[in-house]
């Protein structure tokens, strides 16, 4: 799959752990930055990486703040992005075969390392489930859905 990663200084060292862990799982990779710990807005990369999924450019997208939820709320804002933030590989699951959520947003000051990871691995390898209504009410997200 085609990744595009984005985080702020609140999550950039996270960031660097799961781009590692996703490009050695044989997935396509591009990092959009942070990647120090000087102060940034994480808008800023919440747009540019919802952006680009919604418009197809990449599959899937991760992004990294201190919490998830900025991210996550900026995501969402972009028409067909459905993001969610995780810190349970159980909500992981759930968001990709109900929901078919194709950015995940995640707290480095939330999760460590190795569940964060967890999360990724699962998060990457779940689809949604080919079920009629889970189907409906993903066509339901959209505002502009009859
Ligand atoms: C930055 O301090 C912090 O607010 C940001 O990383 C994120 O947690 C916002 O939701």
């Amino acid at each position: 799959m085609k990744i595009v990663f984005g985080a702020d200084h609140g999550g950039y060292r996270l960031k660097a752990e799961l781009v590692s862990l996703v490009r050695g799982a044989g997935h396509e990779v591009e990092d959009l930055g942070t990647s120090t710990g000087e102060s940034t807005d994480y808008p800023d990369y919440a747009h540019q990486v919802a952006s680009r999924v919604a418009a197809g450019a990449f599959d899937r997208g991760i992004l990294v703040c201190g919490s998830g939820v900025g991210m996550s709320i900026a995501a969402n804002r972009h028409g067909g992005v459905r993001a969610v933030v995780c810190s349970d590989v159980y909500t992981a699951r759930m968001s990709r075969s109900h929901n078919d959520a194709n950015v995940l947003c995640l707290g480095e000051r939330v999760v460590g390392t190795g569940l964060a990871a967890e999360i990724v691995t699962a998060w990457l390898g779940e689809e949604p489930e080919a079920n009629e209504r889970h189907a409906r009410r993903r066509a339901k997200i959209e505002i502009s859905s009859p």
